[in-house]
């Protein structure tokens, strides 16, 4: 955790191979979104395997401020009663990340009054939120935007007929906390159906809500009851963390056991990785990586689950660096996502981004501006250099680049993979890496 008043910097000197185990932490994506769930129940819920990153203390922050006690043990399990909402705005948490429009549900179903503020979280495109904000205004929330936030209120949510333009994963989960306690039947056609979406489902069926849904036809069922109770409810692993940790091992060129990663909803990362030449298996308590010889080139395009995910291709993008040939890297979920190439490129990677789609795999960005094409040759020696990271999947990158790379890196902005990974650093030196952290004072 930071301190006010410092700066972190990682300096990581290349070179060496990563091996051993590693335990994967719950997922920061699903943890945020179950204990927002928590705030529907004046009763307590005890939710296991709470990853401590950055992202889930300041979702901690928000409950509490709404009314919620949080009590968090070691064992990364986390006890959260809200007897009482006590307050419906949450505007000091301002611009820290994406979670504050999610309170919106379960602030209008309990107090019919909510303030969240303009979102934050990373420079990765434009990332409106007009989906959750039609929808909620669908369900009868009565939305004004104010100068710094977005006030809503409400007499009573109501059911609604929703169909999102995008799969958007926010906004599915928006519509499922508001609809759990509203009036009537919700039904959302294409909505997301992330893993960590169907962990949001798990828990708040396990409060007692109805929801009845379909992944493979993007349906989903909400039927409003009047009151949720407490529940005990699991976060499922970090799908982030295993793909970090597993490629992080390979483009040292080590290889991995990832204690309590699951192989299903790896799916689509399992199938590129075996088209480069890479293996993935199961074994029992978790999944193995190990190189398979040399690297190939291949494509991959980004898409909503089941689909290869837009966090999985800032890691990919460095292993790609070191595969013979030119890979395509097409991102459709995010216009603004590969940014962080430009410094792969410093480091040595051979890389060139357009606003192209590739030949015969048009998408929703055909024919913007948006660079969101890229082309890596390899193979490609990395140097070590000085970076800045601004978001949590490109850090990683980057971190992958600078343990792969010849001689010594630094990188700051070490916050924002604080956000993402907890004890990144830490971890990674019990698999072999050299890597320290610095604290810098700031002005
Ligand atoms: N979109 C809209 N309008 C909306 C909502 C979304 O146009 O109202 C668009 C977005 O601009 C984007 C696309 O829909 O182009 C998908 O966005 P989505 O809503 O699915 O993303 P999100 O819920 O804001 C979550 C994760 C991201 C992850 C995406 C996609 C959290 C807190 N964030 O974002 O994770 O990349 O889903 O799976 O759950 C990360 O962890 O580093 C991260 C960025």
């Amino acid at each position: 955790m930071r301190m006010a008043g410092t700066e972190e910097t990682f300096v990581i000197r290349g070179g060496t191979a990563l091996h051993g185990e590693i335990a994967i932490h719950g997922s920061k994506n699903a943890a945020t979104k179950v204990l927002v769930a928590t705030l529907l129940t004046a009763e307590p819920c005890v939710i296991d395997n709470v990853p401590f990153s950055d992202d889930v203390g300041i979702t901690r922050e928000l409950c509490e401020r709404i009314g919620s006690s949080v009590v968090c043990g070691d064992d990364h399990s986390c006890t959260i009663a809200t007897s009482e909402i006590r307050e419906t705005s949450v505007l000091r948490l301002s611009r820290r990340n994406r979670i504050p429009i999610l309170a919106m549900g379960p602030l209008l179903a309990r107090r019919g009054e909510a303030e969240v503020p303009f979102l934050g979280g990373d420079p990765i495109g434009h990332r409106p939120i007009d989906f959750h904000l039609e929808a909620l205004t669908r369900m009868g929330a009565v939305i004004e935007r104010r100068a710094h936030s977005y006030f809503a209120t409400t007499r009573r949510l109501t059911g609604a007929d929703i169909r999102f333009p995008f799969p958007s994963v926010g906004a599915t989960e928006s519509v499922l906390l508001a609809a759990v306690l509203a009036d009537g039947v919700t039904r959302i056609e294409n909505a997301a159906m992330e893993p960590e979406v169907q962990n949001l489902i798990g828990m708040l069926t396990a409060m007692g809500a109805r929801i009845a849904y379909e992944p493979a036809a993007r349906y989903l069922e909400i039927t409003g009851v009047t009151r949720l109770s407490g529940a005990r409810h699991r976060v499922i692993p970090d799908r982030n963390e295993i793909v970090s940790f597993a490629i992080a091992a390979l483009a040292t060129g080590g290889d991995l056991v990832l204690r309590g990663a699951e192989a299903v909803p790896l799916a689509a990362f399992a199938e590129a990785l075996d088209q480069m030449g890479g293996r993935i298996t199961e074994e029992e308590g978790g999944l193995r990586v190990a190189p398979g010889g040399a690297w190939r080139s291949i494509s991959v395009e980004t898409a909503p689950h089941p689909g290869f995910m837009t966090d999985w291709q800032q890691p990919l993008a460095v292993l790609l660096t070191q595969a013979r040939g030119t890979s395509i890297l097409h991102e459709t979920v995010y216009e603004d996502r590969l940014g962080y190439l430009k410094d792969l490129g410093r480091m040595g990677a051979r890389v060139a981004v357009s606003d192209e789609c590739p030949e015969g795999r048009p998408c929703r960005f055909a024919s913007r501006t948006f660079n969101h094409t890229a082309r890596i040759t390899g193979p490609a020696a990395l140097r070590g250099v000085a970076t800045t990271i601004t978001d949590i999947r490109a850090g990683m990158a980057h971190v992958i680049a600078a343990l792969s790379a010849e001689g010594e890196s630094v990188i700051s902005g070490v916050s924002h993979i604080d956000r993402g990974y907890e004890k990144l650093d830490e971890r990674l030196r019990a698999l072999g890496a050299n890597i320290r952290r610095i604290k810098h004072k700031t002005q």
